[in-house]
């Protein structure tokens, strides 16, 4: 069945960034069905010709090693706009025909891939439903929605009611591009796809799991958002709760979408939404130094940009086991690693390190750049007595797939086109996630708990991060991608 795509928010930075460039890499790969077209709807009045010409340069420009001028001509050719607001009802009957005269009629999967602002949202999807875009009487239709998904418990039920009055849950795919990583959907077949990680993934083994994604930028020209959104919204509602569940979650049933999200709901539904005293003591919170210099920022702003937290999985496999969430901008380099640090030895048998004991095992995910694995253990150094060191064992993507990995919109994009939801995540899933980070807005604005430290570019946040897991008896696990 041919299958339309329409991007709204199409002169946004991430249709020229990502979407555009992953469907035209799709396409060079043969991936994308046959006959799917894209079309763009924004303000900007623009014809077809301008739009492609402009995507042509930001996709020479983004494409990197898979830009291919001779493709791109003949992919160009279903590339279509259509300038409207969302605001106006009747812009919306101009798109549904030219959506008709472009389909001819044919039965045709359709997907509507809200990329504009965020308050927009509701907007559009009332619009498509007055104007009779999301009956399927000729086709699928779908609608992809991103990030962020309310802004918190209140507003993200309040959209979900909105969405539902006009499509079903099976018609909405809540996009977070953390589950497209190649290494995230590695996670569960690692998991579940092997039979000697199971056994000791649970409490009697694991001592706990740390979550870092640390990013080296500073926030740039993107105050508008960032001020308001800060790295709770930014990062841990999203895609750190969701490298928890694929590190905690059951196996599902079958790898089917729902059976999926079902056992990550599990997973948000066990950790228990933090009181205001559990705030002040199981979280840390920072702010760059120059934060407050970036163009837009105001000056008294007391946007956290780096976190870290301490949570628990409540349940039978992780009672006791803390899950240690972090993540900040201006960090000392771009690097997303899941640690899972198992327990000490019981029993010293050999002489052991600078504490007198020896260093547990750790399972280091490195989910990106350089993305594999990397097992830590203890080895004899030889000629040395009895001395030990802790080495280790790689697997690295890069050296045994040798080509590129692709960009996570492809794959997301691909399931959205076959209505594959398993990597999207469901309205409850996001409701719960709302519900965990909430308490913690909540306290951190009103109680102005715990303090907001200040941090020096370039390192792993504010220094009370260490002290804090240093006084939880544990360390952080302060390495750069752990794979060249
Ligand atoms: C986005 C956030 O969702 O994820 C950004 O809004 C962040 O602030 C980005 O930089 C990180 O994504 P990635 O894929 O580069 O790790």
């Amino acid at each position: 069945m041919p299958n339309t795509i329409v991007i709204f928010g199409a002169s946004g930075d991430l249709t020229s960034r990502k979407l555009v460039p992953a469907l035209f890499s799709l396409g060079r790969k043969d991936r994308l069905p046959p006959a799917t077209r894209i079309v763009g709807f924004a303000r900007t009045k623009m014809s077809h010709d301008e739009w492609r010409k402009e995507l042509t340069e930001t996709t020479q420009k983004f494409a990197g090693k898979e830009w291919d001028a001779v493709a791109w001509q003949e992919f160009a050719g279903s590339i279509y706009y259509h300038p409207g607001d969302i605001g106006k009802p009747d812009d919306f009957k101009a798109l549904a025909k030219l959506l008709d005269e472009l389909e001819q009629g044919r039965q045709s999967t359709r997907l509507y891939y809200l990329s504009t602002a965020p308050q927009l949202y509701e907007a559009a999807v009332n619009r498509l439903g007055q104007s009779g875009l999301a009956d399927e009487s000729n086709g699928p239709r779908r609608v992809i929605i991103e990030k962020p998904f309310g802004t918190d418990l209140a507003s993200a039920q309040h959209l979900n009611e909105c969405v539902h009055k006009v499509f079903s849950e099976q018609q909405v795919y809540r996009i977070d591009h953390y589950l497209g990583k190649e290494t995230v959907q590695n996670m569960l077949v690692l998991r579940f796809a092997n039979s000697i990680f199971e056994p000791v993934w649970n409490r009697r083994y694991v001592d706990h799991v740390q979550i870092t994604t640390a990013e080296e930028v500073t926030i740039g020209h993107r105050a508008g958002y960032y001020d308001k959104s800060g790295v709770l919204r930014d990062m841990f509602q999203n895609h750190l709760l969701q490298l928890l569940c694929v590190t905690a979650m059951e196996s599902p049933v079958r790898y089917q979408a729902d059976a999926v999200r079902d056992e990550k709901v599990k997973v948000l539904s066990a950790i228990h939404p933090m009181t205001a005293d559990e705030v002040a003591r199981n979280t840390i919170r920072g702010q760059y130094r120059g934060y407050t210099d970036e163009p837009d920022v105001p000056k008294d702003s007391q946007t956290a940009t780096f976190a870290a937290m301490r949570l628990e999985v409540q349940n039978w496999r992780w009672q006791g086991v803390p899950f240690y969430l972090r993540s900040g901008k201006a960090m000392s380099c771009r690097t997303t690693q899941i640690v899972i640090q198992f327990h000490e030895p019981p029993h010293l048998l050999f002489p052991g390190g600078p504490r007198g004991i020896q260093e547990g095992n750790r399972l280091v995910v490195q989910v990106q750049p350089a993305e594999g694995i990397q097992l830590h253990f203890q080895t004899k150094v030889p000629d040395a007595g009895m001395k030990l060191r802790l080495s280790d064992l790689d697997f690295s993507f890069q050296r045994e797939f040798h080509g590129v990995m692709p960009e996570a919109y492809q794959r997301l994009l691909l399931d959205a086109l076959s209505g594959d939801a398993s990597l999207f995540a469901r309205a409850d899933e996001v409701e719960t996630a709302w519900g965990i980070i909430d308490p913690i807005l909540k306290t951190w604005q009103e109680r102005r708990e715990p303090k907001l430290y200040e941090y020096e570019p370039g390192f792993w946040g504010p220094e009370e991060s260490t002290a804090w897991m240093q006084s939880h008896g544990r360390q952080w696990f302060d390495t750069c991608p752990v794979l060249s």
